[in-house]
């Protein structure tokens, strides 16, 4: 029965060799350092969806952000487990993030034909650290009233167009309800638009050029 309709399905969407071109590719033998991206991958599509979960209660507004999160972690079934995997999956998937760069970078994987993979991958760093930094202001608390403001007077000082940078990001010349709705907006829309994108090209170019060989003492 179930054969019959994977067979249906198979003829109509090609799912065999869907299946053969993304997972079934022959690959040089990895170790445990082949797996960060997979992991950096993994920790994205978590925080995605427990961020997804968390919007359901939180508001993004002056005056309720800071109890809606109190009601996520006290009223809310599993909500301090929900809460709590966002929290640390923030932190996580920075630190795997890295990792995962310096893997790259040490296995010189970044070289031909992989420059245009590890140039996206660039952008998915600062993409990640953008995440970090927009979801820190969310729970409007005094820690994130005021790493943010310290956070977006340091992007004033770059010469030039640091003043206007600033006055974007705080949405006025000091820290209001117009920053914490950028934040927001930029924390769930534009950002996750944008990590989607770019994950999408960087698999895209890991499934074509296949993973480079680890190099050993002839290399
Ligand atoms: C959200 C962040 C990221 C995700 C989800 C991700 C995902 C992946 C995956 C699944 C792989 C294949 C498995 C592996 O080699 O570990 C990979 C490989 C690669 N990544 Fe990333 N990556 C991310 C960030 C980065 C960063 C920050 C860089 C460098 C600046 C980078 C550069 C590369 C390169 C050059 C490869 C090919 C490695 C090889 O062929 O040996 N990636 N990435």
């Amino acid at each position: 029965m179930f054969k019959k309709i994977f067979a249906w399905l198979d003829e109509r969407l090609g799912l065999n060799a869907l299946y053969k071109a993304i997972l079934d590719r022959p690959e040089p033998k990895g170790n445990w350092w082949n797996t960060l991206g997979s992991a950096s991958l993994f920790l994205f599509v978590m925080q995605a969806v427990t961020g997804i979960l968390l919007s359901v209660y939180y508001t993004p507004s002056p005056d309720h952000a800071y109890d809606s999160i109190q009601y996520i972690m006290t009223g809310v079934a599993y909500g301090w487990l929900i809460r709590g995997i966002h929290h640390w999956g923030a932190s996580l998937m920075v630190i795997v993030v890295f990792i995962h760069m310096i893997r790259v970078f040490v296995t010189a994987s970044y070289k031909y034909p992989r420059e245009l993979t590890w140039m996206i991958g660039v952008g998915l760093l600062i993409l990640t650290l953008g995440m970090g930094f927009t979801g820190y202001l969310l729970p409007w608390n005094q820690k994130a009233y005021w790493a943010t403001t310290v956070g977006t007077s340091i992007a004033g000082t770059v010469p030039w167009v640091g003043p206007i940078i600033e006055k974007a990001l705080r949405g006025g010349p000091e820290l209001s309800a117009l920053t914490l709705s950028r934040f927001f907006a930029a924390h769930i829309w534009m950002l996750p638009a944008a990590l989607v994108g770019l994950i999408g090209v960087h698999l895209y170019l890991i499934i074509k050029h296949g993973e480079s060989k680890f190099p050993d003492k002839d290399d």
